[in-house]
């Protein structure tokens, strides 16, 4: 399948702020130098807030890691679970179609899927609420045939009883994941014959259902709010987690023993001070300031807004003159982290 973006696209993307600060957090997982690697986490997020993956949403989480557009949309291309184009305002709808699935059902399910969304998957239904496309095996081959319904598996599934799951979303209501013909869990359809005491006594559902009722986030667009922000090895970071819950996870942070020599480094705090701009570059013209690694091409527009246009410029901040930029960039601590400074000192060497 050819994935590219949609046609149509908004026109911005932001993060909730719950949503930034989860994502931030995210990118002080990794190590110096390695915040790239949080891309896929972001993106992820990006989607869970609106449902896909707009350009915008791609060019934002690639600002924020210091990438190449290009890098984040090869990205976003290449794994299926990103969904490129808009989906069902309710819930996007993904049928195994491999073999256990196929054997027991599947066209079955694709034919409802055909009929009630749209005769092509990936396409919205009339009222927008659905969308659906075949999918390969979601390891779930014991309860075949089956389907990802937002975050959730539905299992044992008939014709009829998909079509009454959809029902039952357009509705409102969010339909109980797991086996839908009764089945606790994958035990054998003629019961259990050995070890036949199971969880059944403890957990109305079986363990993946259960939880999945319990968080109750099967269908829901995720905004950042759901669950605290847990970000122990960073102090501030779980800024936006709910107080009471704050306080547990910091018991952790303080077995967890951060080395020494990073402890410090979070709570230093560096006055301002505006370092000197220009209101234009030189004649010459401005230096290519995506050069330095960790500015792409928004950074180096608000860099340029700023009155920044030239290595030198750069070369020159002191750590008042970082705060002052940092402050004032969308993700702070990037400038020390990606060591601006020492890669535009080297550039402006190599230009004179
Ligand atoms: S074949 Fe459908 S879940 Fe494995």
């Amino acid at each position: 399948m050819l994935r590219r973006l949609h046609h149509e696209q908004p026109e911005s993307f932001a993060f909730t702020p719950a949503n930034q600060a989860w994502a931030e957090g995210q990118i002080t997982k990794y190590p110096e130098g390695r915040q790239a690697s949080a891309i896929i986490p972001l993106l992820w997020r990006a989607q869970e807030q609106e449902g896909w993956l707009t350009r915008p949403a791609i060019e934002y989480v690639a600002d924020m890691l210091g990438l190449a557009y290009i890098r984040a949309l090869e990205v976003a291309s290449f794994y299926f679970m990103f969904q490129l184009q808009p989906t069902g305002s309710i819930a996007h709808i993904q049928i195994c179609g491999t073999l256990s699935c196929m054997l027991c059902g599947a066209e079955d399910l694709v034919a409802v899927c055909k009929e009630t969304i749209n005769e092509k998957p990936h396409t919205l239904s009339a009222d927008g609420k659905f969308s659906w496309e075949e999918v390969e095996c979601l390891g779930s081959c014991t309860n075949a045939p089956m389907a990802q319904i937002g975050k959730d598996y539905y299992e044992d599934l008939t014709a009829d009883k998909l079509r009454e799951l959809l029902k039952d979303l357009a509705a409102g209501k969010v339909p109980t994941p797991g086996p839908q013909n009764g089945r606790y869990a994958a035990e054998p359809l003629s019961g259990l014959t050995s070890l036949t005491e199971h969880e059944s006594g403890r957990h109305q559902f079986n363990a993946s259902a259960q939880l999945a009722t319990d968080i109750g986030d099967t269908v829901k667009r995720i905004d950042g709010t759901e669950v605290p922000i847990l970000t122990p090895w960073v102090k501030g970071a779980a800024k936006s987690a709910p107080k009471a819950e704050a306080k547990p996870a910091a018991k952790p942070a303080a077995k967890a023993a951060a080395p020494k020599a990073e402890a410090p480094k979070a709570e230093v705090v560096v006055a301002e001070k505006k370092p000197r701009t220009m209101s234009a570059p030189r004649k010459a013209g401005a230096d290519d300031l995506k050069r330095i690694s960790g500015v792409g091409p928004k950074l180096e527009a608000l860099l340029n807004e700023m009155g920044f246009w030239h290595f030198d410029q750069i070369a020159k901040w002191t750590s008042e003159e970082i705060a002052w930029v940092d402050a004032r960039l969308k993700f702070k601590g990037r400038i020390e982290r990606d060591d601006w400074v020492g890669q535009a000192t080297q550039y402006a060497a190599e230009g004179k």
